[in-house]
C-alpha cells in the first residue's frame, strides 16, 4: 500500500476581522491576556452571508485551480465540519452541487477539532483501494455560531474558515514509502469517556437546538499536550523516520503553548512547527488545511518536504499523518 498524493490547497477566510481589542470593548478580557495565554491575536467571524458550505466551496475552487483539475475530474469530497449549515443532508453535498460535480461520492466527517485529519485518513484510504482517482479534502467552519458570547473562557479563543485539499491517487511507480509523494503513514484515536470536558450543550435529538460550545480549556489542554505527543511517536515509528527528519510540523491551532509543548517533546525546534493561531484563533476543522496552505502559499513549505499534520479534539477525537509534499 502506498499513499495518496498532495496536488494543491486552498483557503477562505470571512471578509470580517475581529481584534482581541475589539472583543475587549464587549466583554470581561484584555489583548494582554489572550496573546499571553493562548498566542491569538485576531480571527476572522462569519458574516450571514457566509456559511461553512460557502467557505468550504470558496476554499475548494482555490485548491482546485492550485491543483490545475476540474470540478468534473473530483470522484470523491470528504468535508471535515462540526457547524454544518443544517443538520442534514451533509455540506459535502451542497459544496458538491456548488462546484458542480454531481454525481461524485460526498460526505461529513464529525471529528471536531481532529476532523481534517480523520476526512484525510478516509480519503486517503478510499483513493488507495481504487475507490476514485481525485478527492477534495476540506475543512470547514463556522464556530462563531456555536459560541456563548458572553463566556470569556471560550468565545476569544474560536474563530471562522475554511481550507481544502486536492488528493490524488497513489502514484505506484513512486512509492511514499521510497522516497516519492505521499502519505506515508496516519494513526487516528478517540476517548468518548472525555466528552464533557470539550462539548456542544444541544443537539437535534438531545435538546432540538443548536447549543453553545462549552470547554473545561486547562483539562483539554493537559491531554492535548500528552495525546499529540503519542500519537506523533506512533505516526514516526509506522512510518520508520525520525523526528530530526521533518521538514515541516503542521499542527491543529488552538493555542500557541500547546504547539510549542508538543514540539518541544519530540525535540522538533519551534522554526519547524507552521504558526497561524495568532492570525486565525482556532477554527477547529479548518485549521490544519488553513495553516498547510497559509504555508504553502508564502513559500515554505515546498515540493519534496515531509510534513507532519496533527490534531486534537472534542470527543476527545486526535490523530497524525505524516506526508511527503
Ligand atoms: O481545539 C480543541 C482543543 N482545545 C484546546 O486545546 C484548548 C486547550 N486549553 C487552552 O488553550 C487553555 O486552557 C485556555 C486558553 C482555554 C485557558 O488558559 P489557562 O492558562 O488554562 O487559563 P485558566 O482557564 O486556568 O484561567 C486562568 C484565569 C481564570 O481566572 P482565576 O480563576 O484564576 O481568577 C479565568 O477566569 O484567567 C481567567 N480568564 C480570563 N481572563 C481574561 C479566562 N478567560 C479569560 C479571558 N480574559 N478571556
Amino acid at each position: 500500500m502506498t499513499g495518496s498524493r498532495l496536488l494543491g490547497s486552498g483557503s477562505a477566510l470571512p471578509e470580517r476581522l475581529v481584534t482581541n481589542a475589539e472583543l475587549s470593548e464587549r466583554i470581561d478580557t484584555s489583548d494582554e491576556w489572550i496573546v499571553e495565554r493562548t498566542g491569538i491575536r485576531q480571527r476572522y467571524i462569519a458574516g450571514e452571508d457566509e456559511t461553512t458550505a460557502s467557505l468550504a466551496t470558496k476554499a475548494a475552487r482555490a485548491a482546485l485551480k492550485d491543483a490545475g483539475v476540474t470540478a468534473g475530474e473530483v470522484d470523491l469530497i470528504v468535508l471535515a465540519t462540526a457547524t454544518p449549515d443544517n443538520t442534514f443532508p451533509a455540506t459535502a453535498t451542497k459544496v458538491q452541487d456548488a462546484l458542480g460535480c454531481n454525481g461524485c461520492v460526498a460526505f461529513d466527517v464529525a471529528a471536531v477539532c481532529s476532523g481534517f485529519l480523520y476526512a484525510l485518513a478516509t480519503a486517503d484510504s478510499l483513493l488507495t483501494t481504487g475507490m476514485g482517482k481525485c478527492a477534495l479534502v476540506i475543512g470547514a467552519e463556522t464556530f462563531s455560531r456555536i459560541l456563548d458570547w458572553e463566556d470569556r473562557t471560550t468565545c476569544v479563543l474560536f474563530g471562522d474558515g475554511a481550507g481544502a485539499i486536492v488528493l490524488g491517487a497513489p502514484d505506484l511507480a513512486k512509492p511514499a514509502r521510497e522516497g516519492g509523494p505521499g502519505v506515508l503513514a496516519s494513526k487516528l484515536h478517540a476517548d468518548g469517556a472525555h466528552h464533557d470536558l470539550l462539548y456542544v450543550d444541544g443537539g437535534p435529538s438531545s435538546t432540538q437546538t443548536v447549543g453553545h460550545l462549552r470547554m473545561k480549556g486547562r483539562e483539554v489542554f493537559r491531554h492535548a499536550v500528552a495525546n499529540l505527543s503519542s500519537v506523533l511517536g506512533e505516526v514516526l515509528d509506522d512510518a520508520q523516520i525520525k523526528a530530526e527528519a521533518i521538514d515541516w510540523v503542521v499542527p491543529h491551532q488552538a493555542n500557541r503553548r500547546i504547539l510549542d509543548a508538543t514540539a518541544k517533546k519530540l525535540g522538533i525546534p519551534p522554526e519547524k512547527v507552521i504558526v497561524t493561531v495568532d492570525q486565525h484563533a482556532n477554527t477547529s476543522a479548518a485549521s490544519v488545511p488553513l495553516a498547510l496552505d497559509t504555508a504553502r502559499r508564502d513559500g515554505r513549505i515546498v515540493p519534496g518536504n515531509l510534513v507532519m499534520f496533527e490534531a486534537m479534539g472534542g470527543g476527545f477525537t486526535w490523530g497524525a499523518s505524516l506526508m511527503r509534499v
